[in-house]
């Protein structure tokens, strides 16, 4: 299977980024939007209703001038100054090419030539231009009996502050919109997400081995409810899967051991005649007996670690100080490797009377597994402590040894179940199965321990470090 990540190499904004940019998008498309369309209804409506006030005026102005003129009123320079044309408009009138205005800063050059062209040709004009960098609307009306034109120069600017206002207004209204817009997708995306980090959560959990983990129902919505419940029938059928397969290694060894008792029983018989055999006899049953033995081992270890898994191994606790417990565990170890002589054992003072809750008989499995490997693959341990761990919440146990050490990257393979170094093939009459530091772990873990293997001092040997919690809270003590 390829995962879609690998397909695409363009880095791509996550589920909430997804729906926090859609939700400020729309947010920003419809603001933009609402505001364009009121801006330039707005704008038109306001434009076209100054265009005509001004049309207005002109027509009226140009028919007082005009008559004014029939009646050769003299001084018509007085008579344009006197019309009305409205706050910040200029009125101006050529009579035969002589120019009138009601303002010094406007006069002839100031209207657009194109529209003095129109005027020129008979025809009322408009034009809307910059004048003094001011916008105006400039509107022209001849007046041929008179060999005259009257020109109305409105000026625009007031309107073009207006608009200007109103199209900011609009913008920070927009800009406030999309922000809103953000914070809608963000509380919305949480509420979404929430239900994709509960499965997350409960995917971890599971993946740690807590199989009873199961997603909260969700009621009344389809959508969420399909996933729940295929994520728990999923969960259900692994977890059936795992204890069926436990179930069946648990039953498989049990059925073995019978018939190792008697296969034992019977090579004790054969052993215990063991003169009356010839030379090959003996071979052959010297042969045998060191494979029932490791036979026998491997079922052992093989039903312990079986029964853990189907859940079925009962926890049985004691309270016991750690002196003892360490020095008893390595008393029964050695005695089993007594080909070696025994390791130096130093247990910290402040250590030594704590009380410990403990399954003392898996602890001396711990204990033995590391003392027998020392004993096969190391020349035997060397020395075990037992002291106060940095954080002075774990008791820190180490077995040491002076043997080849572990490469590093066998350091966390040898835990593995099966899991046999290269270094167990070169021992001879070796019993192992791979499964010793398998329970070692298992045994650990059980106590909310861990187990590691660290090089030892001077880059020599190797040291195993076992940590257990001082203090703990025991929930499967009453396990069955
Ligand atoms: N003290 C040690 N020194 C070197 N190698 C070791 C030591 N203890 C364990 N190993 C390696 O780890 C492997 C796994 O150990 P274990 O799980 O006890 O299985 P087994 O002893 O049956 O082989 C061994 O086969 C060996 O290669
Ligand atoms: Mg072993």
């Amino acid at each position: 299977m390829t995962s879609p990540e690998k397909i695409r190499s363009v880095p791509r904004l996550g589920l909430r980024g997804r729906l926090i940019a859609a939700f400020a998008t729309g947010a920003l498309v419809l603001s933009v939007s609402m505001g364009a369309i009121a801006y330039y209804t707005t704008r038109h409506f306001l434009i076209t209703d100054r265009q005509s006030a001004a049309l207005h005026q002109a027509y009226a102005n140009a028919a007082l001038l005009r008559n004014a003129l029939a009646a050769n009123v003299p001084h018509i320079d007085l008579q344009v100054t006197s019309l009305d044309s409205g706050a910040g408009s200029v009125s101006l009138l050529n009579d035969n090419g002589q120019w009138f205005s009601t303002s010094l800063a406007v006069g002839k050059n100031s209207i657009p030539l194109a529209l003095r062209q129109s005027v020129g040709s008979l025809h009322v004009a408009t034009q809307t231009s910059v004048i003094n960098d001011a916008p105006a609307f400039s509107v022209g009306v001849p007046l041929p009996s008179q060999q005259a034109a009257y020109y109305l120069v409105y000026d625009l600017s007031d309107l073009q502050h207006t608009l200007r206002v109103l199209l900011t207004a609009l913008g920070a209204a927009a800009a406030a919109t999309t922000l809103l817009g953000a914070g809608l997708g963000l509380i919305a995306s949480r509420r979404t997400m929430r239900p994709l980090a509960e499965v997350s959560l409960a995917a971890v959990a599971i993946a740690q081995g807590d199989l009873e983990t199961r997603l909260p129902g969700h009621r009344g919505d389809a959508d969420l409810e399909g996933l729940t419940n295929s994520f728990n029938t999923m969960v259900d059928q692994l977890q059936e899967r795992l204890e069926r397969d436990a179930r069946f290694t648990s039953d498989v060894s049990h059925e073995l051991r019978s018939p190792l008792t008697t296969m034992a029983a019977t090579l004790g018989v054969l052993e215990s005649r063991r003169d009356e055999l010839s030379e090959q006899g003996k071979q052959a049953l010297d042969l045998m007996s060191a494979d029932i033995r490791r036979f026998a081992r491997l079922v052992e270890d093989l039903l312990e670690i079986s029964r853990s898994d189907a859940g079925a191994s009962d926890m049985i606790y004691d309270t016991v100080t750690i002196g003892e417990l360490v020095e008893r565990s390595l008393h029964a170890s050695t005695r089993l490797n007594d080909n070696f002589p025994p390791p130096t054992l130093f247990i910290d003072p402040s250590v030594r009377s704590v009380r410990l809750m403990v399954d003392k008989r898996r602890f001396e499995r711990i204990m033995g597994n590391l003392i027998e490997n020392a004993a096969n693959y190391a020349g035997g341990a060397t020395r075990v402590s037992a002291t106060l761990s940095h954080d002075a919440l774990h008791l820190e146990l180490r077995v040491c040894d002076e043997g080849p050490g572990i490469s590093l990257v066998e350091r966390d393979r040898i835990f593995e179940r099966f899991y046999r170094g290269d270094i167990s093939g070169q021992r001879e009459g070796n019993e192992g199965s791979g499964l010793g530091l398998a329970l070692v772990a298992d045994n650990v873990a059980r106590h909310g321990g861990t187990v590691r293997v660290e090089q030892g001092p001077n880059a020599k040997g190797s040291d195993f470090v076992v940590m257990i919690p001082l203090h703990r809270e025991i929930e499967d003590a009453d396990e069955t």
